[in-house]
Order: structure tokens, then sequence, then C-alpha cells
């Protein structure tokens, strides 16, 4: 698996720009394309990360509705927050571009004009939602209704969020539009596709089988039932949609109009345009040795193209964007897609709208100066092989040993923080605080074997490293720095220092250079940590390559006054922490639906016998709402205009203290139609909508289980 590529070209998955990060995308996605970065800058290689916010797609559309904005401002807000705790948690990304520029409107709409012109998709009509009110197709989020499974109001054409379901809008009871309430109809509608299918024939699974024993396992498993065994066959995947927010699909294609790219086509697309936007803004560091965006991502360029992602996203790097890439031509296939898992907090999935997340903006707020601290927690408990749970608090037992609590005192401030502390104090004290000569005369076994271990845990890191294993990469680190104090505590050099000087200074000079190999091996994981330390060691332009003396620091360097680099983790600072959550917790409690009380309506007692000429002298028929209107001065009432199959007539309602008129136009209802007329409100009523009220006091519709014609009898 070790790749002695030199160029790589490394993106990490963009995140959409329609809420702030939380440490769940830190721990998933962009530490370890940060960890990797770093790493193969310190080795020489050239290297271009790039990132940016995902700013199309429906989420987005959403969140500007909810807060009554534009989309546009929705990005910008979101781009700003995202880019800055990027940057905060010092995760360097050499470009972190947007997909509403400029340069990748245009990037993604040549791509797309490329397939186009290729014949590379293929063209279909389908029938999809509509809002016949608003005038637009229904993406399956705009679409709400009753959840069949649990009965929520509010779920989801896509999904209940109660329950948790996957759902289609065929399966909501009550669909309406989120944009006018109006009852969604089906409509044809004609977009553009990638043939998945004829990609999986060709070359696209027997290019993936052939990863079977370097990518991960989760990643090969995940695309290879995808890709199916047997007979099973890919379908062609739509790459536009009838939105306004978006991509538009190019003008030279006929029947752009009223369409953009899906959000999926386009975001990946994202990672070149990132690329382009880099070399046009011109300030090159050293590390990217490519002069234009076409050395990172074309076969003659030959990099090597890692993508950093959650599991979520495996499909679309691994099967949809290497097909896009394939039909374009010319542009490289990923070498590797080294996916995490999710990463949970305090037992539950993190959740955007639930407030269940540790936000990073919040966070760098709330402890400041603790970056690294964070990366180094979310690393050691990185989601590399399976799912895995950040918690805070640690209360001294085995379960809350990973606990960031635990992992800050127990491991940076006693383990690392502490053996670097007393390599300063010592030096200090005993040698002026200057690197001390080590006698070569002395140099016994013992001495040796630390040099040999110092060589062994850097191979050790590299090999973790190289095969995207960074928990353990770290842990290996951490081991070294235990080995440090360890070895210190066996010469307890603050004791020998009285009898012999000599030996202290060579103790004293060996635990500098561990130090000293330390702090290069850190600047991956810890950057700023890193930083501080080499500073204090005077160890200046330190690379990789900086580990290949044993003794890293010349005797007589002055190092600086000892310091702690970190700080203890206070029992308030967590308590607030947990407080937060606590809070979050009770917030969306008071928010499900109360179970159905005590106190509410009695089931009305059963009425008197009747014939079944009773029943049959009402006629009762499946009609539709055409039109619907406030009552002036009547709360309860909305005037409706009413098709009954027989007539249009106008009916008075006392419902609008349940919907409103936008809810009510367009649905199917049951009608008496043989009703006497009545005058209310200076207005004749002809005919009653049939209502059920629950036990809460809510009325609900009474209709057929599908649309059917109007006057069709209700017996
Ligand atoms: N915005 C997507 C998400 O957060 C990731 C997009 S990755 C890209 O899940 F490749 F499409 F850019
Ligand atoms: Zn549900």
């Amino acid at each position: 698996m070790h790749s002695e590529k030199e160029r790589y070209t490394l993106t990490a998955a963009l995140p959409y720009a329609n809420g702030p990060v939380h440490i769940g995308h830190l721990a998933g996605c962009y530490i370890p394309a940060d960890i990797y970065a770093r790493y193969l800058r310190l080795r020489g290689r050239d290297v271009l990360f790039v990132c940016g916010s995902d700013e199309h797609g429906i989420p987005i559309t959403i969140k500007a509705r909810q807060e009554g904005v534009t989309p546009q401002q929705v990005v910008d807000k979101y781009h700003k927050i995202m880019g800055d705790a990027f940057r905060d948690f010092g995760i360097s990304f050499d470009i972190y571009s947007r997909t509403s520029a400029d340069v990748h409107k245009k990037t993604a709409s040549d791509f797309f004009l490329n397939l186009y012109e290729k014949g590379e998709l293929l063209e279909k009509s389908s029938e999809e939602f509509f809002d016949p009110e608003a005038g637009e197709f229904l993406a399956d989020r705009y679409i709400t209704g009753t959840c069949p499974n649990c009965g929520n109001p509010e779920a989801y054409g896509d999904q209940c969020e109660k329950c948790g379901k996957s759902l289609s809008p065929d399966e909501l009871i009550d669909p309406r539009s989120k944009l006018s309430g109006a009852t969604p109809v089906k409509k044809p509608t004609k977009h553009w596709y990638i043939d998945l299918g004829k990609h999986q024939d060709t070359w696209l699974k027997s290019w993936i089988a052939g990863k079977k024993d370097e990518w991960k396992p989760n990643v090969y498993g995940q695309c290879m039932s995808w890709l199916g065994e047997g007979e099973n066959k890919l379908k062609p995947r739509a790459v536009t949609r009838d939105l306004s927010w978006g991509v538009p699909v190019p003008e030279q294609v006929p029947g752009h109009e009223g369409k953009v790219l899906y959000v999926w086509f386009d975001a990946p697309i994202g990672y070149i345009s990132a690329t382009k936007d880099f070399f046009e803004r011109g300030n090159k560091p050293a590390w990217v040795k490519g002069e234009n965006w076409k050395d990172y991502w074309t076969q003659e360029g030959g990099s090597s193209l890692i993508h950093f992602i959650g599991k979520d996203n495996i499909v679309f790097h691994c099967i949809i964007f290497p097909a896009m890439l394939e039909a374009h031509g010319g542009l490289l296939r990923p070498d590797n897609v080294p996916a995490n898992e999710f990463l949970n907090l305090e037992g539950n999935k993190i959740s955007t709208s639930r407030n269940w997340a540790v936000w990073l903006h919040e966070y760098l707020q709330e402890m400041p100066g603790r970056e690294d601290e964070l990366r180094y927690v979310l690393t050691s408990n990185m989601p590399e092989t399976k799912d895995n749970d950040f918690i805070w608090k640690y209360d001294g037992s085995d379960s809350t040993t990973d606990s960031y609590q635990a992992k800050v005192n127990n491991e940076l401030v006693n383990n690392l923080g502490n053996f670097v502390q007393r390599v300063l104090v010592l030096t200090q004290k005993y040698f002026e605080g200057k690197v001390p000569e080590a006698s070569q005369d002395i140099l016994g076994d013992e001495h040796a074997a630390l040099y040999a271990r110092i060589r062994d845990s850097r191979s050790q890191v590299e090999e973790r490293l190289e095969r995207y294993e960074f928990r353990a990469a770290l842990l290996e680190l951490m081991k070294l720095s235990g080995y440090g104090n360890q070895y210190m505590q066996s010469f307890e050099p603050w004791k020998l220092f009285a009898s012999d000087p000599q030996k202290t200074a060579l103790v004293l000079h060996n635990c500098i250079q561990l130090t000293a190999h330390l702090s290069v091996l850190l600047a991956p994981f810890l950057p700023k940590t890193a930083a501080r330390l080499q500073k204090l060691l005077q160890l200046h332009n330190a690379d990789w390559n900086t580990l290949d003396q044993d003794r890293i620091l010349a005797v007589g360097t002055e190092l600086g006054a000892p310091e702690h680099l970190f700080k203890r983790v206070e029992e308030s600072e967590i308590n607030r922490q947990l407080e937060k959550l606590e809070a979050a917790r009770k917030a969306s409690e008071a928010d499900k639906p109360a179970p159905a009380a005590e106190e509410s309506k009695a089931i009305a007692a059963a009425k008197e016998e009747i014939q079944f000429d009773d029943f049959a002298r009402m006629d009762i028929r499946v009609g539709t709402i055409l039109e619907a209107e406030r009552v002036p001065k009547a709360d309860k009432l909305l005037q409706l205009k009413v098709d009954t199959g027989v007539d249009v007539r106008t009916i008075l309602s006392g419902i609008a203290m349940h919907y409103t008129p936008e809810q009510v136009v367009g649905r199917q209802v049951c009608v008496l139609i043989n009703l006497a007329p009545r005058k209310m409100r200076g207005v004749e009523s002809a005919g009653m909508i049939l209502m059920a009220e629950d036990s809460e006091g809510k009325l609900h519709f009474v209709r057929p289980e599908n649309i059917i014609n109007n006057g069709a009898d209700v017996r």
C-alpha cells in the first residue's frame, strides 16, 4: 500500500453551507485529511489540498426559506463560519473555495456540456411531483405530510425525522407542498442521466474489484454492494433537476430552461474548480510544484488523487464521480478513498436539528487555545473502522478513559506535556538551559537503545500514516513520549546530578533529542503544539528529513524557558459542556408531540339505532376544494368553493382554527351535499365537509385513500 508517488491531489468533502461544522465533520474527514496533507508536505511531496463550501442543493434553499433570506445570503454566512473554523483548527487547505464561485459555475457547466456533446447523457421523461399553486417542481424535502409509520404530521417526503423511517412522497398521508400548502400532483418532466450501467460493465466493477486489498474494507464493501454480484445493474442517475438554485444547464442544450445541475453532479466538480481557483489566485506555497490545474487532475499530470470523506459519501466518490470523470475523459480516477465511519456524541447520533453536537465555532469561543487538544482527542478516537463515541467527562471508570477530560489530562498533560516540561526545567537547572555535552565514551547499550527506539517509532508512524491509520500513528507517538518519561525516571537526573554530572548531561542530552524528534513527528497531528515546541527548541524549518539524524540539536543550543504545553481541563469546563447538551436534550423533548393526555376528549357515547334508509337518505360525495378564504369576523370559518362532481358550490366549514386556506386548496374531501342550505354571516352554505375529530380536538379530513373522480358516491 506504500505509495511512492511524488504528486498528490488531496480533497476533503465539500461541506454543505447550510449550517456550521461540528466535531463529527472534523473527526470524519477534515482532521485525517489535514494530518495526511501535512505529513506529505513534510516529506517534501508535491501536494495540493483542496476544499470549499458546497453551496447548492435543497437543504440550502430550505434554510433560506426558514430564515427568510436568499440562498446566497445563507451560503455567504456559513461559508465564512466554516472557513474560519477550519482555519482556527489548523486545517491546512491550500484553497477553501466555494461552488457559487464563477470559476465553479463555468467548470461545472462545461463539464456537463462535454458529456452532453459526447453523447454520454441519456435523456428521459419522468413524472415528478409538482406544486400546481406555486408552479414549481418539488424536491422530496419540499413535500410534507403525516408519517404513515408514527403519525408525525410534519414528516418529509424523503424521511420522517421523528421515527427515522425513510419515506417516499407517495407514502405520506395528506401530502402538501411546503411552498404553497397545495397537494402535489405528478407532472411529466425531462432530465439528463448518466448511464452508470454502461460504466459498471466496461471498467467500473473490475477497477474497484482491483482495490480489494488496497482500500479500506468498509469502503470496498460498500462499493461492491452497489456494484453487485451477478445481474445487478446500476440504473441511470439523473444529473439535473427542476430548480432555480444551482448551476444552470448550459444554454447550448435544448430544453435547458428552468433546469440546473443536480447538486451531487456539480459538487465533486468543485474539487476541480477549487484547484483552478487556487492557481488563479496565484500565491503558491513551496510544496505545490505543479503549474496549473491540469497537473493535478489529468492523467498526464500523474497525480495521486485521494478523497477524504465520511461514509455517507462513499458511493458518490467511488462510483458516480469516477464515472463522471471517465465519461469526461483524460481525467484521473481516485487512487484511494479512505472514508471514515461516524462519530457519535455521548451515546447519541450527532444531530443538527436537535442541536446534539459540539459546534466548532462555539468550542473555539468556550475553550480558547485548546484547538490541538480537540484534534488530539478526535484523532485518538477517530471512527476509522467503526462508529465511535465522543464523551466529555472522566469519572474514573474504564469506560471513560477515552473521554475528552481523560485524554487531555492523563495523556497530553501527564504524559507528553509533563515530559517536555521536565526536560526543559532540568536543562535549565543544571546546564543553564543549553543542550549539554554527551560524552561518547559513556554511551553504553542502554543509550543506543534509546535511539533505536526513536528510529523504530518513526518508521511505525510512517507506516501507519501511509495506510491511513491515524489513530495508531498517534498512539505510537504517545508511546514514544511515554518511553521518554520512563527513561528519565529510570536515571532520576535530579538525584544523579550530585554524584555524576557527566552522566546526567548524557541523559538530558538524549531526552532533549527525543523531544526534538517528537516535535517533528507531532507536527502533522498537533501543528500548533509542534510549532511551539520547535520554537522552544530553536528548531527551525524542520521537515521529515530532520528525523534522519539521531541528534537533531547541536550541543550548546539554548532552549527556551520551560512552559507547559497543555493545561489541565477543569471539572467546571466539562460540566459546562454537559449542561449545554442537557439543555439541547430538554429542548428537543419539549418538541415531541404530547402523549395522548388523560384530560383529552372522551370518546362520545354511541347514538341510537337507525335504519338503513335513514343512512341512505344522506348524499355524500367525493369533492375537491378549489378555493378557500377566511370569513371576516368569523375565526372558525373558512369559505370554500368545492367541486362536488355534480356542481361547484360554496360551503362554509368550521375548520379555520386547524387549517389555513393554503393548506386545504387542492384537497379531496367527502361532502354531504343534500343538507339543507344555511346562511351564516350573510353567506349561504350548501353542504357539509366531513371531518373526524381526534382526542386532542383537532379536525382531520375524511377522504378517499386514493385520489378518485369527484362526484364518487360515499356509502
Ligand atoms: N456536501 C456533501 C456532504 O456534506 C459533500 C459533498 S462532497 C463533494 O455530505 F464531492 F460533492 F464535493
Ligand atoms: Zn414517523
